[in-house]
């Protein structure tokens, strides 16, 4: 069994989606990085495409069509950070409106949901989405907001993004939204799953060079898309021309980044699941995952995220870390080099305790990013790790 087969045209569309030469007066191939934060009128409110850079910036929206076009979706949005984008999204709703969040997302969205946007007197639930009767129990009549990651972070539990939609659009008015920067829209697609908005920290891989923040939403609802257009130069939360440039770089290399990503993470999830110091791997490519089907039936590949329990604890953990020469002990993900963290102290630690728990974010649980090293380079670097870890 393997993952469902990549249709052809990503690679050609990263590449020239947007980037039309002929949008340019000097027909320039590579878009050009436009400062300007001011664009001459013909007259008062007259005026060509820009009028002003919050609004609106040429190269910003080079970056922003490019990444409608690699989700097969209609309009696409860019905001300062992942964050930020999350932000915007929820700006869409009102005092008294419900989010039903996934239980296991990243630490700042749970962390902006719960001790920001709550405080706002929006409800947020979160919950076990590998479960369909507890999401069905759980939406309320003022539920406006479904928020999911799947895989989830950082335990990597897939989830059923088709059948969690239909449930979700057959109560009205609730928007799904997909946190898809583990996977990126090479190898996973929600918007042809049912989710309403794909939001992106472009952060991690679909950058892929560790040198920007920025986030993104795509959408192929025209409503949804004014709303957070407005919000987006409402609440200023937008990115610079420079680093849009960077992000459309990026973008050129995605398809080829992840299919080395996908195939170095499966070789070093197999090496770990064999070690005798490693009690358990989390990869949706192991056959071992508990929705190991489901990620093959709706995606295209896995990234180079994995979590994996060492054996022993907090101590363990420590030593692991501390050993790692060619992975760097550093919180993100996604980049070109490869990267070991601790969630319960690092990522996770805004999480309370007692849901960590619950979730298996424990002190022995470490979570790799697997990057575009050679990867032999990689395991003799886990190999001397985990040695060193039980000493
Ligand atoms: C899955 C996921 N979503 C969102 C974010 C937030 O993105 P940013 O750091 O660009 O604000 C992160 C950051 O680590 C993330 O890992």
């Amino acid at each position: 069994m393997s993952f469902k087969q990549q249709p052809k045209g990503f690679a050609t569309k990263a590449i020239h989606s947007g980037q039309e030469a002929e949008q340019w007066s000097h027909l320039s191939v590579v878009p050009p990085i436009v400062t300007s934060t001011t664009f001459k009128q013909f007259g008062p409110a007259d005026f060509k495409s820009f009028e002003y850079g919050r609004s609106g910036n040429p190269t910003r929206v080079v970056l922003e069509k490019c990444l409608a076009a690699l989700d097969n979706g209609k309009f696409g949005l860019t905001f300062a950070s992942g964050l930020g984008a999350t932000t915007a999204i929820t700006q869409l709703l009102s005092t008294g409106d419900h989010i039903l969040c996934g239980d296991d997302v990243y630490g700042g969205t749970n962390r902006l949901f719960n001790k920001v946007i709550r405080n706002q007197g929006v409800e947020v639930d979160m919950v076990d989405l590998t479960n369909l009767d507890n999401l069905k129990k759980s939406i309320k009549p003022n539920t406006k907001l479904l928020w999911l990651e799947s895989p989830t972070n950082p335990i990597l539990k897939a989830l059923d993004i088709e059948a969690i939609s239909k449930v979700a659009h057959s109560y009205p008015d609730i928007i799904v939204v997909v946190d898809n920067t583990f996977l990126t829209s090479y190898f996973q697609r929600p918007l042809e799953l049912g989710a309403d908005i794909v939001m992106y920290s472009l952060t991690k891989y679909m950058n892929g060079h560790s040198d920007v923040i920025m986030g993104a939403a795509v959408t192929n609802n025209e409503d949804i898309h004014n709303k957070l257009r407005f919000l987006q130069n409402a609440s200023g939360i937008v990115p610079s021309p420079f680093d849009c440039y960077q992000v459309n770089r990026g973008l050129k290399t995605l398809a080829i980044r992840m299919e080395q990503h996908s195939k170095s993470s499966l070789i070093v999830a197999k090496y770990l699941e064999s070690h005798q110091f490693v009690e358990k791997v989390l990869h949706p490519g192991l056959p071992s995952h508990p929705q190991h089907e489901l990620a093959l039936r709706q995606t295209y590949g896995h990234s180079g995220i994995m979590s994996f329990y060492i054996k022993g604890g907090l101590n363990e953990s420590k030593k692991f870390l501390q050993s790692i020469k060619v992975f760097t002990l550093a919180e993100s993900l996604g980049g070109y080099e490869s990267l070991a963290e601790l969630p319960s102290v690092m990522t996770h630690a805004s999480v309370p305790e007692d849901q960590r728990k619950t979730l298996g974010i424990w002190d022995n649980l470490i979570r790799l990013s697997v990057g575009l090293e050679d990867v032999q380079d990689l395991l003799d670097d886990l190999e001397t790790a985990l040695q060193a870890s039980q000493k």
